[in-house]
């Protein structure tokens, strides 16, 4: 039996802070029924009490969504929590996530605190917001460097508070797949009432390794990721939805599976990169231009023949419309044959040899040859 994994979207408030992908509120709410639709499990909305347009962006989207849990962040800090719980009162299910910087390097420098005073700061804040709403989520930010035995305390603490989900961010994208796995794990190994809460993963992709972390995270027991569309997010980003869904997809024997109906996947991926004016990287796995897209002779023979050859998952499992055969310099014979026949002309061998030889030539000058320069060319 497969077991679930629940997908938190914070392409809104995450994803939202990189300079120049501000949305207005009725932008965040067309992404928010988008991120419905994909069925996602979490929409984390934004920060309420950063800007009267962040708390009426929450107020909107609670209530124009009605699947997904809403989900609002806030500091530690009992104003914060309070404008977080006033944002989701029309929500259908509200949650609100707080928390504290808990490693030594946040405490000291950020803070100006300890930990024994970080510990009541955060338990505090989890009860006020459990007054408030029945779902709390707590984050132990930059937990990623975070002493572990400290940071073991802090999650049993805030469980004991009242937290139902408990965030390990690595919120500078500090950590080795392997480490932050064994994060979670010593999380799983130590914190006596850890069944109590879902522990949730946060990756930043400083070393690009995000993707790559949310997976040991979830290989070591966690049950929710935090990701964004097309990866967006602080610095270079947080793990992208994409990714990990497909991940988990491709991998089934991983037995792990998402809510999230893959063929809307490319769909969603171009509408946020349109609307955060945020051009996706070519080459970006899963809805990058160039992600089923052949350009080698090797592969495209490879490809005509079986498309498995080169490919691990169909592009209509995530929206995209077809593969590409794309005509470079780097093309063989068979996709030029194959290009020409989709066209409609069909030649004998020594003629197909001539009109290759003059592709060369021209596909070295142009680097991409399209339709209407090979009709010019048979011509
Ligand atoms: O990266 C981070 O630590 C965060 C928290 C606010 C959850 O985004
Ligand atoms: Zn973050």
């Amino acid at each position: 039996m497969s077991q679930r994994v629940y997908i938190f979207d914070t392409t809104l408030r995450d994803g939202e802070q990189v300079p120049g992908c501000q949305l207005t509120t009725e932008e965040k709410v067309v992404v928010a029924k988008e991120l419905e639709r994909l069925g996602v499990d979490i929409i984390e909305a934004g920060f309420p009490v950063s800007s009267p347009g962040d708390f009426r962006s929450v107020v909107e989207i609670s209530k124009a969504v009605t699947e997904p849990t809403v989900c609002a962040l806030s500091r530690a800090v009992r104003a914060d929590i309070d404008a977080a719980a006033d944002a989701l009162k029309q929500a259908k299910r509200g949650r609100i996530h707080t928390g504290i910087g808990s490693s030594d390097i946040h405490i000291r420098n950020k803070f100006n605190s300890t930990r024994e005073q970080i510990l009541e700061q955060a338990v505090d804040a989890v009860k006020h917001a459990r007054n408030l709403v029945d779902d709390v989520e707590f984050y132990a930010e930059d937990a990623g460097r975070a002493d572990l035995e400290f940071l073991a305390r802090l999650v049993e603490r805030v469980i004991a508070a009242g937290a139902t989900v408990v965030n390990i961010p690595d919120t500078t994208g500090y950590c080795l797949p392997h480490q932050y796995g064994e994060r979670i794990k010593y999380i799983y190994d130590h914190v006596p009432n850890v069944d109590k809460a879902i522990i949730s993963i946060h990756c930043h992709n400083d070393l690009g390794l995000a993707t790559a972390n949310t997976l040991a995270g979830i290989m070591n027991g966690a049950r929710q990721v935090e990701v964004t569309i097309n990866g967006i997010g602080e610095r270079a980003g947080n793990t992208s939805l994409e990714e990990i869904v497909m991940a988990m997809k491709v991998h089934k024997d991983m037995g792990f599976v998402t809510g999230v109906d893959s063929t809307r996947l490319f769909p969603v991926s171009q509408l946020v990169s349109q609307m955060m004016r945020m051009p996706v990287q070519a080459n970006k796995a899963i809805v990058g231009r160039n992600a089923f897209a052949h350009s080698s002779g090797i592969h495209q023979d490879g490809f005509l023949k079986h498309a498995d050859t080169y490919e691990i998952m169909n592009p209509h499992e995530v929206g995209v419309p077809k593969s590409s055969i794309v005509l470079t310099a780097r093309s063989g014979r068979h996709a030029l044959k194959h290009r020409l026949e989709l066209l409609g002309y069909k030649y004998d061998k020594p003629t197909l040899d001539g009109i290759y030889r003059r592709f060369l030539d021209l596909a070295d000058v142009r680097k991409e040859v399209n339709d209407k320069d090979l009709m010019e060319l048979v011509r």
